[in-house]
């Protein structure tokens, strides 16, 4: 199963991929994830990458679509995977369909919130340093001891910025997929719970739901 997981920043795309790969043995292909550990190395596409992460603009295309063309010739992706914040514009959106040649994506889950409720979740979320776990101060607090992070980009002037870039670039894919007929839209709003069993829903009964 070939899954993408679309959406604004903070809707929680990630803490939804860690329950589809517990779900179906697939690996979370984050292209963030895999950017910040760059940047955290201090290697040549960590150094290029933080200058445009902090300022909460998307990396360019050419350089993530090269990035996720590597990592999904690894072994662990042949039963598929889990695209969790790629493709982000309509030139990465292409540049994967190239990649996949005659195979295609299965589901695209498009996780849908208010940029209230997105300001909210990212001023507040906080990263577990050692297991990379997802917490947010109020709704889902980190247990005491566990030693956590507030990311660069999750202050609040940088939250708009992403979210202002995520209409311009990104938002165009919904249309995308829907004329391809893969998209499913998710009231990200709801508990966490709840989107973990409309997910389950959408990817056991397929097109027909
Ligand atoms: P990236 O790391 O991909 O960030 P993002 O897409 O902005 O998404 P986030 O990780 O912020 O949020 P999420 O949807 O995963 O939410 P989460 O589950 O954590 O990208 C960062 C940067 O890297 C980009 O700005 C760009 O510079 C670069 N980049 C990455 N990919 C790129 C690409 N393809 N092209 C170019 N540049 C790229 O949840 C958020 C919070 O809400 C948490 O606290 C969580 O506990 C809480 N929460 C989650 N679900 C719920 C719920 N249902 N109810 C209540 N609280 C919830």
């Amino acid at each position: 199963m070939r899954i993408i997981l679309l959406g604004p920043p903070g809707a929680g795309k990630g803490t939804q991929s860690k329950f589809i790969q517990e779900m179906y043995h697939i690996p979370q292909i984050s292209t963030g994830d895999i950017l910040r550990e760059n940047v955290k190395k201090n290697t040549d596409l960590g150094k290029k990458a933080r200058e445009y992460m902090d300022k909460g603009e998307l990396v360019p295309d050419k350089v993530i679509i090269e990035l996720v063309k590597t990592r999904l010739q690894q072994d662990d992706c042949l039963k598929g995977y889990i695209l969790d914040g790629f493709p982000r514009t309509l030139a990465q959106a292409e540049g994967l369909e190239k990649a996949l040649g005659n195979e295609n994506v299965d589901r695209v889950l498009f996780v849908n919130v208010s940029d209230s409720v997105i300001i909210d979740r990212l001023t507040l979320r906080r990263i577990d340093r050692e297991t990379g776990a997802i917490y947010h101060l109020k709704n889902n607090p980190p247990p005491e001891g566990v030693r956590v992070i507030h990311r660069d980009d999750d202050k609040e002037e940088t939250v708009k910025n992403r979210l202002r870039v995520y209409r311009e670039q990104t938002e165009p894919l919904v249309k995308f997929y829907k004329d391809k007929n893969i998209l499913y839209e998710i009231n990200g709003e709801k508990s966490v719970q709840e989107i973990n069993s409309l997910i389950k829903d959408i990817l056991n009964r397929g097109k027909e739901t």
